[in-house]
């Protein structure tokens, strides 16, 4: 069994990537074998500083580690050390792949809004990289946030095509795994909006580094309703619902319970008890990282160890995928 998963290296990482996919890429690094890179070929689609993109790549394998991927269990690398096979099989995924089905992709419509005819075609060919970093390793099972369910879908959609063309089990076709509490964090300001890097303020968005009295200032302002009563109910109440989420992932304790506990006598006190969870949850991952971030040496070494391995895995399955299209042997 592979899993595998990747995250971009743009701005920060916050508490729903935390909460929506880095935990989980670390409780499944015991699951099978898994496959962890920094997405720093996507991330160029927004054409980052050159500086800023070297720093973040170093900074987010820095933070994959602190939340507990272990090098010595998981394969993690940077996604352009790997560049040639990721985009040589990304090539041939264009060519299955149909401008229709890529139109429709949400996060393409989202990130290309009001930029008419100069949105880039690597922002709309997004979701082909992306097919050919979870194909390229036969990737069974791929841990992500609810965002990512429909880049998900399309993948099955070109495995399944090009099988139907090639041949059957060519291709593996990978299963998503999106937790049904926490797959999508919501923004504390705008209940409604998942959490993002990319809001208009960030007193709605928890950076995984942030400091403590930063965090719990910005959950004793998160926006709930007029109400006083903790219940869950994501539709009536997404604010409420969504710090329950938080607290019930924070403490380990059922959303009924502490429902119960904190019953109809306002949010004040519950929003302090959500803030100082997560600052607990956050504290040794900060410790970490910081340590972490005194060796890029280090780093560099544990990601170039990591493409070594990856790149084993991926030139394999480009080698069969050349040979079944009908490109000559060399
Ligand atoms: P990105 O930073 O866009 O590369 O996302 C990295 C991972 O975090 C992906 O698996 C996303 O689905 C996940 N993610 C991003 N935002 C959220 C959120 N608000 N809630 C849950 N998961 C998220
Ligand atoms: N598109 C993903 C995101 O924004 C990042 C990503 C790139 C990814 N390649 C991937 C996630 C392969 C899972 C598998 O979150």
């Amino acid at each position: 069994m592979r899993i595998l998963s990747g995250i971009q290296p743009t701005g920060g990482t916050h508490l729903g990537n935390l909460i929506g996919a880095l935990r989980h890429y670390v409780t499944n690094q015991d699951v099978g074998e898994a496959f962890y890179f920094v997405a720093d070929l996507h991330a160029l689609t927004l054409l980052p500083d050159p500086a800023v993109l070297r720093e973040q790549t170093r900074s987010t394998a820095a933070m994959l580690l602190a939340v507990g991927v272990d090098p010595e269990r998981s394969t993690l690398f940077a996604q352009s050390h790997v560049a040639a096979e990721h985009t040589q099989l990304a090539w041939v995924l264009q060519c299955v792949a149909n401008f229709g089905e890529l139109s429709r992709m949400t996060q393409f419509k989202d990130k290309s809004e009001g930029k008419g005819d100069s949105v880039s075609v690597g922002l709309f060919t997004y979701p082909v990289l992306q097919a050919a970093d979870i194909l390229a390793y036969d990737s069974d099972v791929v841990p992500v946030g609810a965002d990512q369910k429909q880049h998900l879908e399309l993948v099955r959609n070109l495995a399944q095509r090009f099988n139907n063309r090639y041949g059957d089990d060519l291709l593996v076709v990978p299963k998503p795994l999106i937790a049904e509490v926490g797959g999508r964090v919501m923004d504390l300001q705008e209940p409604t909006r998942k959490m993002s890097t990319s809001s208009a303020s960030d007193k709605g968005t928890v950076w995984v580094l942030d400091e403590p009295a930063t965090v719990l200032k910005k959950f004793k302002s998160a926006v709930t309703d007029s109400e006083t009563e903790v219940r869950y109910d994501p539709a009536a109440k997404p604010g409420v619902s969504n710090l329950l989420e938080l607290l019930h992932i924070a403490t380990d304790r059922s959303i009924d319970d502490l429902a119960a506990e904190f019953g109809s006598n306002g949010y004040g006190h519950f929003k302090v008890a959500t803030g100082e969870a997560i600052v607990e949850l956050l504290a040794p991952i900060r410790t970490r990282y910081t340590e972490l971030m005194t060796d890029p040496a280090e780093l560099d070494r544990i990601l170039a160890n990591g493409a070594d391995r990856a790149r084993e895995v991926a030139q394999s399955t480009l080698d069969r995928v050349m040979a079944t299209v009908g490109f000559l042997p060399r």
